[in-house]
């Protein structure tokens, strides 16, 4: 994948994000010209800011669901290739400010999708939505692509219309059957689990929760849903799938045009307690309180069901539990002991994980 992104002119929404960052990062490495839509970085300190990547790229510091600034930058900049990720992605966040997280999440993503169709000239173009888009059964069997959407807080909902949305465009403005007829482009949807991997510093994820208490707040980790299962995958996981769909799609790949699950292998679907507990071990120090918290709705249980994007995508989970684990604290402890160059560190693992 690295010889085929070199030189590709790329475009990045949500660059300043935690997965944003790695992605940017990666494309890099790679050689591509990298363009950004984002809003500045929120959190202190943000990998972004970390990886010294605004003096690295061009920035656009933009709201997306401003249009016709949108419009602009993509008349401006003619990209071959799009990977939208910019979101309000945090669920508490969502019961907070609902009306922000579903206008950015929906129109935002319509906004992207309705440029891309007047301009006529992007080639592929990946959707990154979640596995929060399944309608919550709470059961234990694990979500197919074709399974029903739904969204039971603000954030899943506005996933999974962000998700019909794209479906929408696909169909009807970028409709497989039509390619090299009526348009030139071709659209996918990305749906990933519990993303987690150096550099997150968001509210209300558990990774950035136990590295704050433990380094910033020196207290215990407070846990509100010990028993809750989640998919936990590293960041590079679930990148190295929309990188492949991107590729694939620019390579004029139809059978790319559907949604794809990227999740863990199955030993990779654990509790949060049981998490909390393995990185305190890994990092030596801090503890963890549960504290359980049923003020807001919490879905029990969410597996993924990948075998698609193992059959026809060639893709596959590289890091089993323990190196996910590995990966992410190592990084942590990187940055805060001081030891090795961050860039220098990071790209490290890039390396590492593609090698694979
Ligand atoms: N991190 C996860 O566990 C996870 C899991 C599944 C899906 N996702 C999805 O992956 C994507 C990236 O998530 P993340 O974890 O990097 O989140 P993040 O909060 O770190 O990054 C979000 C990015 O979106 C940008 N953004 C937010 N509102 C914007 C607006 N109005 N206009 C322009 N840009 C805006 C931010 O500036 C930032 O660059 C999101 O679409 C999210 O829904 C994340």
């Amino acid at each position: 994948m690295n010889q085929f992104y070199k030189n590709k002119k790329v475009l990045i929404t949500g660059h300043t994000g935690f997965k944003g960052s790695w992605l940017t990062q990666i494309l890099l490495n790679w050689g591509a010209e990298v363009v950004g839509i984002s809003l500045k970085p929120d959190t202190t300190p943000s990998l972004f800011e970390v990886l010294g990547l605004e003096s690295k790229i061009k920035n656009y510091f933009v709201d997306v669901r401003n249009f016709s600034e949108v419009q602009k930058i993509f008349r401006d900049e003619k990209p071959e290739i799009v990977f939208h990720l910019a979101a309000q992605p945090i669920v508490r966040v969502s019961y907070d400010d609902p009306l922000r997280t579903i206008s950015t999440n929906t129109l935002g993503t319509a906004h992207v999708l309705q440029v891309i169709h007047e301009l006529g000239t992007v080639k592929s173009v990946v959707i990154i939505t979640t596995d929060k888009v399944y309608e919550d059964k709470d059961w234990l069997y694990p979500y197919r692509e074709n399974d029903s959407l739904g969204g039971y807080d603000p954030y899943s909902a506005s996933k999974a219309a962000a998700d019909i949305i794209t479906k929408s465009y696909l169909q009807s403005f970028f409709n497989p059957k039509d390619f090299k007829i009526k348009h030139n482009t071709l659209i996918t949807i990305a749906r990933a689990g519990n993303v987690i991997g150096g550099g997150d510093w968001a509210p209300y994820r558990l990774v950035p929760d136990i590295i704050r208490s433990i380094y910033d707040k020196k207290e215990a980790v407070e846990i509100r849903s010990p028993q809750a299962v989640r998919p936990w995958e590293h960041v590079l996981e679930p990148l190295s799938g929309y990188l492949r769909l991107g590729k694939n799609l620019y390579e004029e790949d139809t059978v790319m045009c559907q949604a794809w699950n990227f999740g863990p292998n199955d030993e990779s679907f654990m509790c949060v307690e049981e998490l909390a507990k393995r990185a305190v071990g890994i990092l030596g120090s801090g503890s963890v309180n549960i504290k359980p918290d049923g003020s807001k709705h919490e879905t029990n249980i969410l597996k993924l069901d990948v075998t698609k994007a193992k059959t026809l995508l060639g893709w596959r989970p590289v890091l089993n539990f323990e190196q996910n684990l590995e990966y992410t604290f190592s990084w942590y402890k990187n940055y805060y002991d001081k030891k090795e160059d961050v860039v220098v560190f990071t790209n490290k693992q890039i390396n590492n994980f593609f090698k694979n």
